[in-house]
Parts: structure tokens; C-alpha cells; sequence
């Protein structure tokens, strides 16, 4: 405990100069599009939403003291949710764990259901960030399914995870879809970022691996819809995707900017170049 009393006193005097970052890497994590994303931040606005946070690096960069994160991933908003609420326990857990392979497939196996929040949570950041690729990956019943990634280094950032608590300290953080969220949180002069599960190139994607449900084609057309009813109701609101036809016509009437990205391919560490679209609505 005295090593963590420790980090938050430095995390105190460097608060100002330094922002908390994703401290799990996501499938799609936006790391690569923030700096084009800046640009669209409006000078000012109400409260930041984000309902498909993933790694929530756009939301972290933004440094906005009062934010409504979502998520349908249950383990994941349960990590959030501690990292905000028990940074202290969810680090001792943590620093009882070890990088190897034997460590690593004991906790993989463990069953969430028998566990504590605080100790599903450790367990996601170890399994995130000692993992082949470091990617939440889950089988049709749900359960993390990646191999040991034999990566030598440190998977424990305690100085991130106490930054990334103090910054949430006043972020609303809710396990549900997207469009409860929207309903229940959006009113005029919020900014909203729908960074959703993208629509597939060439017919193959990763993403649908993502959680056990399935992002499609209708699921992209009722998002368009509620992306329309939001700008209509004077939000200002992001959307990113893949640059295919059927994403730009649906959103033929607003402005999209395109950006280069390179993509990691599932299974293995190669990249390849890809396009994304940022559909500006209301900005
Ligand atoms: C593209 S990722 C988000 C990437 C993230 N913004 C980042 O920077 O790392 C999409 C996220 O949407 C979530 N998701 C999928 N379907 C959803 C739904 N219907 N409602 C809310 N979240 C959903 C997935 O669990 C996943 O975390």
C-alpha cells in the first residue's frame, strides 16, 4: 500500500502536465485517428458521451471533466468501472500477479462468476496486456480465448491506472446499448462520439468478435437513423467507420472527411493500409 500512496503524490504534482491514456488496447482503438479527431472537438459543449467506448482513447485525450461512458462488454465496463471506484485494491491485485505463461493460463481460466468486480477487472488489464497482440478476444460462449503473448516488461502501470481514476472520478459509467444510452443521456449542446463496430471490408472482419452480439447491416442503418435524430437535436456528434459504399451513403448528407489507417489483421501482427471515414454531424 505504501508504493501506491507513493505513485498518487506523484500522480498529484504532475496531474496538471500529464493526461491519463487507454490503459487496455481495443480491437479498432482509436489511437491512430486522434489527432484528425481533434480537430472536430466543438469550442464548447455540455457533456461528452461516448457509447461504445472500447479503449477509449479519444475520450481519455479529451481531457473533459464530465463525460458519460458505455459499453455492452461487460468486463470491460466492469474494468472501468473499478479502475474509477477501487484503483488501490484493483492494483494490489495486480501486483500480485506475474508474467509467465503458467500465471497466465491459470488466470485466464478462471471463472468470472466466482470472482469479485475488483478481481475481474485485474484480470481483464493482466490478460489485455500479456496476451498474444494484446487483444479482447472472446469465443461464441463469451470466454477470453487468446494465448500467452511471451512478452517480456511491466503489464502493471500503476501511475496510469491512478491518473485514469482521478480523471473518471466524475464519469458516469453504464454496461448497456448504445441507443439506451442515447435515449436516456442526449440533449442539445452534448458532444457525442459513436465509434461503432465497422462495417467489413471485403467481407471479412474481426470486429463482430467484439462481444457475443453482431453489428450488421441493420444495426448500421438504425445508427445512421439515430445519428440524424441527434444532430436534429442539436448535439454535435463524431461518427467513425470503414470508407465502404454502404457506410457513405448512409451518410450521403452530411460531411465526411476520409483518413488513412493502417488495420491490424486478426490473427497475426501484419498491417495493411485501410480508410476510415469521420462523418461530421452538427459541428
Ligand atoms: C470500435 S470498438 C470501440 C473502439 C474505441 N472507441 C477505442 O478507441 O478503442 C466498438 C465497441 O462497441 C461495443 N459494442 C458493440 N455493440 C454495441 C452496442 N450495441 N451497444 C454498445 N456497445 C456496443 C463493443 O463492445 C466495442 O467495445
Amino acid at each position: 500500500m505504501r508504493e501506491v500512496v507513493k505513485h498518487l503524490s506523484e500522480v498529484n504534482e504532475l496531474d496538471e502536465l500529464k493526461l491519463a491514456k487507454p490503459f487496455l488496447k481495443w480491437a479498432g482503438g482509436k489511437t491512430q485517428l486522434l489527432t484528425s479527431l481533434q480537430c472536430y472537438i466543438p469550442n464548447s459543449f455540455v457533456k461528452y458521451i461516448e457509447p461504445f467506448i472500447g479503449g477509449g482513447a479519444f475520450f481519455f485525450s479529451l481531457n473533459h471533466p464530465n463525460s458519460i461512458i458505455a459499453d455492452l462488454n461487460e468486463e470491460l465496463i466492469i474494468t472501468y468501472g473499478q479502475v474509477k471506484d477501487n484503483v488501490y485494491s484493483l492494483i494490489d491485485i495486480l501486483e500480485n500477479y506475474e508474467n509467465n505463461e503458467e500465471s497466465y493460463y491459470k488466470i485466464r481460466a478462471l471463472s468470472t462468476s466466482k470472482l469479485s468486480e475488483c478481481e475481474r477487472a485485474a484480470r481483464i488489464i493482466y490478460l489485455n496486456k500479456t496476451c498474444f497482440n494484446g487483444l479482447f478476444r472472446v469465443n461464441k460462449k463469451g470466454e477470453f480465448n487468446v494465448p500467452y503473448g511471451k512478452r517480456i516488461g511491466t503489464f502493471l502501470n500503476r501511475e496510469n491506472l491512478i491518473r485514469a481514476s482521478k480523471y473518471m472520478e466524475h464519469t458516469e459509467i453504464l454496461n448497456l446499448d448504445y441507443k439506451e444510452t442515447l435515449k436516456r443521456f442526449a440533449q442539445k449542446g452534448d458532444f457525442i462520439f459513436l465509434d461503432p463496430p465497422y462495417q467489413p471490408i471485403g467481407g471479412f472482419s474481426d470486429f463482430k468478435r467484439y462481444t457475443i452480439d453482431y453489428f450488421g447491416e441493420n444495426e448500421q442503418i438504425e445508427l445512421a437513423s439515430l445519428f440524424k435524430e441527434l444532430v436534429n437535436m442539436g448535439c454535435y456528434v463524431i461518427l467513425t467507420n470503414s470508407d465502404v459504399p454502404f457506410i457513405v451513403d448512409l451518410y450521403k448528407d452530411f460531411q465526411i472527411e476520409i483518413v488513412e489507417t493502417k488495420r491490424m489483421i486478426s490473427s497475426n501482427a501484419n498491417t495493411r493500409l485501410g480508410k476510415d471515414i469521420i462523418v461530421l454531424g452538427g459541428l
